[in-house]
């Protein structure tokens, strides 16, 4: 059996966590073979709730549910943790676009980056779900100086699998059977959900849809798709949004399937001339636990100005919070390339293995 690990979730006691931690303790993200402690994080009104849930978990009898501990504050609640799912933070209601939450969101982040940088493990992968999720990924990198900016990521699976299932739905297709979409940008209503590198059944996506249809219908309806659930259900997207996280985590853990390719809203390393210094969505492939950007597609110029559009709205949104961004991690935030042919993508952030070492020191993406 193999040692425990420790994943922390913030928002524990809300509705997409009520559908993810079960699935986690279970072995769905993490492998079934792969004992978790769950760290529960919770704000102080809510720790009663937490603790009904921490019940049901218990009462699942899971076998690699090694610990549950509760905690209603980040600093406690990320103690040693090899994971962090930032799931809490205020919603968004009827009416509302994402980037109105980021006042409100702001500070939440930024207290979080910086309790990551204090009591995570230094190896800890992070995966940001709380909106405007881009934006606030990049906060919280931005107030963890001795953290990596390749171990920040925001939850752009969720219209990834979206465009996935809508497309299946419009071809009678099977979604395993589609592969190789892509999401770029925002995950917001300027996202660009791209289907020129799609394929069904192996053969391109693009010969098997009209244009007219992929351009006023599909690709709107993946940007609104949020939007239309909160209208419907009075209420954000719970279900879908935890598979979605458990698939994010499952990718960059466990590797993606071979040949595929999936969106993870990572920092751009200036890949497809995306500006450096934002969180931004591309194409990734996973391996032993690392991700790199898939280079090379060809993108047309009515692609490249949606790429731009979502591009511009990251960094408005940046601007917007530019108080909470301290200048001492400004630089090491956009001084980041990634080589492909070592598979290993290098960051010159310092952090990782001291500079003064005699031997090549690269740090690695954990
Ligand atoms: C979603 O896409 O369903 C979530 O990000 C919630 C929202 O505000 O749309």
């Amino acid at each position: 059996m193999r040692r425990p690990i420790r994943i922390a979730v913030t928002g524990a006691a809300g509705a997409i966590s009520n559908n993810l931690l079960f699935k986690i303790a279970s072995g769905e993200m993490m492998g079934t073979d792969q004992p978790v402690i769950m760290q529960l994080i919770e704000v102080p009104g809510r720790m009663e709730a937490l603790r009904g849930i921490a019940m049901e978990l218990e009462d699942c009898a899971f076998p690699l549910l090694h610990t549950i501990t509760l905690h209603d504050n980040v600093e406690e609640g990320f103690e040693n943790i090899h994971y962090a799912l930032l799931i809490g933070a205020y919603p968004r209601g009827p009416g509302m676009e994402r980037r109105d939450l980021l006042e409100m969101n702001a500070e939440i982040f930024a207290r979080q980056g910086k309790a990551l940088n204090d009591f995570a493990n230094r190896d800890v992968k992070i995966l940001v779900v709380g909106n405007p999720a881009n934006t606030n990924a990049l906060i919280a990198s931005r107030n963890a100086p001795k953290l990596s900016p390749s171990q920040f990521t925001a939850l752009t699976r969720l219209d990834h699998n979206r465009a996935k299932g809508i497309l299946a739905n419009h071809t009678g297709a099977n979604p395993k059977n589609i592969s190789r979409i892509v999401v770029w940008g925002n995950h917001s209503t300027t996202q660009y959900p791209d289907l020129h590198h799609a394929t069904i059944l192996d053969e391109p996506a693009m010969q098997q849809i009209s244009e007219e249809w992929y351009r006023s219908v599909y690709i709107p309806k993946v940007q609104q798709r949020g939007g239309e659930i909160i209208a419907a259900r009075g209420q954000s997207s719970a279900a879908s949004a935890a598979q979605a996280i458990v698939d994010h985590m499952h990718d960059w853990v466990l590797g993606t399937s071979p040949g595929e390719i999936v969106s993870m809203g990572i920092f751009s390393d200036g890949s497809y001339g995306i500006q450096k210094g934002i969180v931004y969505s591309f194409p990734v492939r996973c391996d032993y636990g690392r991700y790199q950007i898939v280079k090379g597609l060809e993108i047309n110029e009515w692609g490249l100005q949606q790429m731009r559009l979502t591009e511009q709205e990251l960094l408005d949104e940046k601007s917007a919070v530019n108080h909470l961004l301290p200048t001492a991690t400004a630089a090491s935030h956009e001084d980041l390339s990634i080589c492909l042919r070592s598979g290993v993508t290098l960051y010159a952030d310092g952090t990782g293995p001291q500079a003064s070492s005699k031997y090549l020191t690269t740090n690695r993406v954990l």
